[in-house]
């Protein structure tokens, strides 16, 4: 039988150490909330592949709906024949996302939805300047990389400097960002690097993802679409990582009840199956001329399928009223992590529905990351059989993305795995 460790041997001789995989472990099956690999070892699944199976793995409804097209056709390319599932999925996104008449179109992964939202508020505005965030991460590819605001480890050696890019601080408090101090910080960005009348977008998460799941201030998001809106600058909000009932509604910006110009999408809208998009206004959608947007696969029938199902799934099931009930479950358990003596310094605990983190500290009571703590846990976690992600700016924070399906014995199962994680040997080492 091949053995964990043996793939891992073969994985190092045939993929590049670029791609890191955060654990050892390689895959046999999935279902729900649940992962066996090769060696037949039960996980319980907190990352749900980053944020992508919020339906779960293999929901029946979502699989039975991929299959079905399957058996149809797999691939003909929506610039060459039409098909239904592609025009359904963008009326359907166009009738749940906060914009006014808003229209849709799909491309494969995440970095090519933000990439394709800032190349449509280009050609609307006219303007090149781009304005993103510290601690941001829109994808990997040359523009999105330069829009992601952390270096290291995303920028690789040779890439040049990102001109008409600029970062503004990510407001968060507890790190000596205030709300002001952001807005002071564009407002030195519009003086000392592009006018205003040079910026075609602003580009934002509501809930930073890849950062450290902090969230916006809802006076920020506001004050931000002021700004666009007198500039004629278009707002972008980066959902690929938020979207999809993760947060507790469909789109994380229907918390903050304003519209922004364009939502690139992707994650959990395929529920396992590739597929991104962006969704936006109708003018600024338009503003590209025909053939200037697409790609071979964009918006695959298989995917789009599994989109359609996938929203299906998220109103039937009630997955918005889910997500708030899992992340409260999650964050209560974490504040009584934080009051234990045993267990490592937990600082920050946050989440919007069911996008939970908390940071592990040096002090208790103190907000000074701890990276190392962070490694440890994570690492910790995967031996009691949870598998959990790290993220964060500052390297020291853990997230928790169940599918939005868990089990509510696996959701217990996997905190009590969580909180044995935290008690680890670590703990006599930092003594
Ligand atoms: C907010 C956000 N934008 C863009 C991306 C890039 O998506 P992908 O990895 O599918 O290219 C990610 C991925 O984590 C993300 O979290």
């Amino acid at each position: 039988m091949t053995s964990n460790h043996d793939l891992l041997d073969r994985r190092h001789r045939a993929v590049p150490r670029g791609v890191a995989t955060a654990s050892p472990v390689f895959v046999d099956r999935a279902q729900n909330g649940e992962i066996w690999d090769i060696e037949g070892r039960r996980y319980i699944d907190f990352a749900s592949g980053i944020a992508v199976t919020n339906t779960g793995h293999r929901h029946p409804k979502v699989m039975a709906a991929a299959a079905a097209q399957m058996d149809r056709f797999a691939h003909v390319a929506f610039q060459v024949t039409g098909y239904e599932g592609y025009v359904a999925l963008a009326e359907r996104l166009n009738a749940l996302a906060p914009i006014a008449d808003a229209r849709s179109v799909f491309f494969t992964t995440g970095a090519e939805a933000t990439e394709n939202a800032v190349k449509i508020a280009r050609a609307h505005t006219r303007r090149s300047g781009v304005i993103a965030f510290t601690g941001a991460f829109h994808g990997r590819t040359q523009l999105t990389t330069a829009m992601t605001g952390k270096a290291v480890p995303y920028r690789t050696p040779g890439m040049p400097a990102a001109a008409g890019i600029a970062h503004v601080p990510f407001p968060i408090p507890h790190h000596g960002v205030t709300e002001e101090d952001s807005l002071r910080a564009l407002a030195h960005v519009f003086k000392a690097d592009m006018d205003p009348s040079e910026v075609a977008a602003i580009v934002i998460e509501p809930v930073q993802g890849e950062g450290g799941f902090y969230q916006a201030p809802l006076s920020f998001m506001q004050r931000l679409r002021e700004i666009c809106t007198a500039h004629g600058i278009c707002l972008v909000a980066d959902e690929v990582q938020t979207g999809f009932a993760r947060t507790g509604r469909v789109f994380a910006i229907e918390h903050y009840g304003i519209e922004p110009d364009l939502i690139p999408i992707a994650k959990a809208l395929g529920g396992g199956f590739p597929i991104s998009g962006v969704i936006g206004r109708a003018e600024v959608m338009d503003s590209v001329a025909p053939g200037g947007l697409g790609g071979t696969y964009g918006g695959n029938p298989i995917s789009c399928a599994a989109a359609l199902a996938v929203l299906d799934v998220i109103e039937e099931e009630g997955l918005c009223a889910r997500a708030d009930a899992i992340g409260q479950t999650m964050v209560q358990r974490l504040h009584q992590f934080r009051q234990s003596n045993s267990l490592r310094p937990i600082g920050d605990v946050r989440g919007l529905g069911a996008m939970v983190a908390f940071e592990l500290v040096r002090e208790r009571g103190g907000h000074e990351p701890d990276p190392d703590a962070t490694k440890a846990v994570t690492a910790a976690a995967l031996d009691a059989g949870l598998i959990l992600l790290s993220c964060g700016y500052y390297a020291n924070t853990i997230r928790l993305l169940a599918p939005l399906t868990i089990a509510d014995a696996h959701l217990h199962e996997g905190l009590d795995m969580l909180e044995e994680a935290l008690k680890d040997k670590g703990m006599k080492a930092a003594q």
